[in-house]
């Protein structure tokens, strides 16, 4: 009844009678008057006035399933959402939910992870309260070496996303990092279950960091937050929504070709150094060149001193 009625706050734009509460859910007054406590202590602004009812004046940074469900307007991503206060990892909740059989499109989100992966086997610190750490579940029918452009359709989707619901443009980092100022914002990590060289499912899990204002020594002069780039307190359901929205069209661009040919351009627009020297860490050694941004297989192009263009497929680039 808690998300109900907070969908309904939402949606109206006055006040809503306590008594077309009652009849609506068949409870009591007290039981109505319960519900709205326990909102306003999550953090709505909830006004109650006599002989009119309730109205919804704002809310603070709250991440619940009840807030995500009544934020979330998509036809299939992120519309069942499964929310956590606390887990290792929602990359493992998603791997656990689809052995379950949970649903394409299927969204975890954490207040807080305690085994955070990033990728290359590093830890992502994910504290409470002031990150998005929200995995997907997809049950895409490609071929399994088509899946890792799903990373690249989930950046551009988490950018898009971005700028829709807090007005800042961040920039791609090849191949799924976003920055902003420089400084990284996001982090992307995507796992994948395969049979018979046919994919169970692909999980992108995506890490932003949104309202820190401060970070741990190791990442303190390469990370920064939508909070610390914009000045203040940004709401990180309204952004998991506009991200939500976004990955919709993308992912029926990239499914129709199941390629990045219908993304590239919108791809290289938002990348960050495109034209720019760069540095590829390759194991074998790295080495320098400019970057002319990515093909269709979404390996990125980086042209060499001696003319030759390399195919990057994997792997790292700094400046
Ligand atoms: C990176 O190293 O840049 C990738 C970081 C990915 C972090 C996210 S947070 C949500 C999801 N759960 C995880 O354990 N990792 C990803």
């Amino acid at each position: 009844m808690k998300g109900e009625i907070l969908k309904l706050l939402k949606e109206t734009a006055g006040y809503i009678s306590g008594q077309e509460l009652c009849e609506k859910f068949g409870v009591s007054r007290t039981a109505v008057w319960k519900v709205i406590n326990q909102l306003k202590e999550e953090g709505y602004e909830i006004e109650a006035v006599r002989n009119k009812g309730y109205i919804l004046k704002g809310s603070a940074d709250v991440l619940s399933k009840e807030e995500l469900e009544s934020t979330i307007h998509t036809k299939w991503a992120g519309t069942q959402v499964a929310f956590f206060e606390e887990t290792d990892s929602t990359n493992n909740e998603i791997r656990r939910l689809a052995e379950q059989g949970a649903p394409h499109g299927t969204l975890a989100v954490a207040e807080r992870q305690l085994g955070g992966k990033g990728r290359r086997g590093r830890v992502w610190t994910s504290p409470a309260g002031v990150g998005i750490w929200m995995s997907m579940l997809l049950r895409p029918q490609i071929d399994p070496m088509a899946a890792s452009m799903l990373t690249l359709v989930m950046a551009l989707s988490t950018r898009r996303g971005i700028e829709k619901a807090t007005g800042l443009k961040s920039e791609i980092k090849w191949p799924n990092d976003l920055v902003l100022n420089k400084k990284k914002i996001c982090g992307i990590l995507t796992e994948m279950s395969t049979e018979l060289m046919e994919i169970q499912y692909v999980i992108p899990g995506t890490g932003i960091n949104v309202n820190q204002m401060e970070f741990p020594d190791d990442i303190k002069a390469t990370a920064t937050s939508l909070r610390i780039e914009s000045g203040k307190i940004q709401k990180r359901s309204e952004i998991i929504a506009a991200i939500m929205e976004a990955f919709e069209g993308y992912y029926d661009t990239f499914i129709e070709t199941q390629d990045m040919s219908g993304l590239i351009e919108e791809y290289n627009a938002n990348l960050v150094n495109l034209g720019n020297e760069v540095c590829v860490l390759d194991p074998a050694g790295e080495y320098r060149g400019v970057s002319e941004g990515i093909n269709k297989e979404g390996a990125l192009l980086v042209r060499l001193s001696d003319g030759t263009l390399k195919e990057i497929i994997s792997g790292e680039v700094s400046v």
